[in-house]
């Protein structure tokens, strides 16, 4: 098939262009850069062994995401593009709704004006809030609890009514637990700008000397060991459901709401414990204050992507750890650092590989 990526260029999506293109897809990325790096196009075209389309688009601009459609001819749109950090969303919810809600509401305009019928969205368990059960299935209660997760519920849902308006349009909505770990070449991988929000980079900045000491949030929750837990799940996994998403697509023509997760529950503290096996290496930590909006315990029950998708995980922590590790230390500075740019493509120049 010949897929329309937004967002390809980021940490899931990057993932997900490699397992496209080994299945047989033709993948062409769209993407802002406002929070990826152009040089992961060179480790992609590595890792997939030819350069794959790219144009920088912010879906915010309605006549370029027309652009995209115009000339070419998309089977599917799997669509990744979304500003995803929740504090920040608490300090500018209108820029999460513009980049995020109306970006979404362009592209979806953009593929029935051009007839193009199927949508595989990255959602997120965030649309379960404060879960009352775990694990956590489908048909939970959706309450979001912060602007970013409410962006994520209108999305979906947006999705929803136009599927129900329109019955040829099929979507399927992923809502990932939480995604660590990296591709196993070390090539590519999760480089947040500034201080991660989320635990794994955190442990893997601490690891390599990046940052002195992890702050473990609460050590009182009612868990096995008073610290969070959570369902960790490695982004190859996740970038194979993806791949799978489109063939249910295809194959059944019809939607669905399906949670990626391993429903394993791992805590923070032994989530650093298989780190510190992976690396080698320490992780100093401190037992500090809980912070605000956390819970003690999600994990997914994944029977449903099973049943659909015939989809499951494979990787477990211990695998999750080692290749986040792999990244990490080939890739201090994330795709900052340059010398496996260079040999990784040859020293193309980066620009070479974006067209517009
Ligand atoms: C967070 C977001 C969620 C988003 C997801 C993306 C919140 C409340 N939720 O999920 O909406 O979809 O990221 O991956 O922000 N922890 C520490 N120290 C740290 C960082 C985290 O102890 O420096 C703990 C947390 O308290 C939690 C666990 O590690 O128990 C995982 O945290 P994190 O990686 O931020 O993910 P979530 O909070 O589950």
């Amino acid at each position: 098939m010949h897929i329309l990526v937004c967002g390809g260029a980021g940490y899931i999506g990057s993932h997900a262009c490699v397992e496209l293109a080994a299945r047989g897809h033709q993948v062409v990325i769209a993407d802002s850069f406002v929070n990826s790096s152009p040089r992961v196009l060179q480790r992609l075209q590595t890792l997939v062994g030819a350069p794959l389309a790219c144009h920088r688009v912010d879906l915010r601009d309605r006549g370029a995401v027309e652009g995209l459609f115009t000339g070419q001819r998309f089977d599917a749109v799997v669509h990744f593009a979304a500003l995803k950090a929740v504090g920040e969303s608490c300090q500018r919810p209108l820029d999460y709704f513009d980049n995020n809600i109306a970006g979404t509401i362009h592209l979806l305009q953009a593929m029935q004006a051009h007839g193009v019928h199927r949508l595989v969205f990255s959602s997120s368990a965030t649309v379960y809030g404060d879960p009352d059960a775990v694990p956590v299935r489908e048909d939970a209660p959706l309450r979001v609890t912060n602007p970013y997760g409410r962006t994520k519920l209108v999305m979906e849902q947006l999705i929803g009514d136009l599927c129900a308006s329109d019955p040829g349009f099929h979507a399927v909505n992923l809502r990932y637990f939480n995604p660590v770990g990296a591709h196993p070449s070390g090539l590519i991988g999760e480089a947040p700008g500034g201080v991660p929000n989320n635990l794994m980079p955190y442990v893997c900045q601490v690891a390599v000397g990046q940052r002195d000491r992890l702050a473990v949030f609460g050590g009182d929750w009612p868990t096995v060991d008073g610290t969070g837990v959570r369902d960790y799940i490695h982004v190859v996994d996740l970038a194979r459901a993806h791949a799978d998403a489109l063939d249910f697509l295809v194959r059944e023509g019809r939607s669905a709401n399906i949670n990626l997760g391993t429903g394993r529950g791992t805590s923070v503290l032994e989530l650093v414990r298989a780190f510190e096996r992976a690396s080698g290496r320490m992780v100093a930590y401190d037992i500090v204050a809980r912070r605000a909006g956390d819970v003690a315990e999600v994990y997914a029950d994944p029977s449903l992507a099973h049943a659909l998708l015939g989809w499951h995980a494979e990787h477990d922590i211990d695998a999750m750890c080692r290749d986040a590790w792999r990244w990490q230390s080939n890739n201090p500075r994330g795709y900052e650092d340059g010398a496996v740019d260079a040999d990784a493509a040859g020293g193309a120049p980066v620009d070479a590989a974006l067209s517009r």
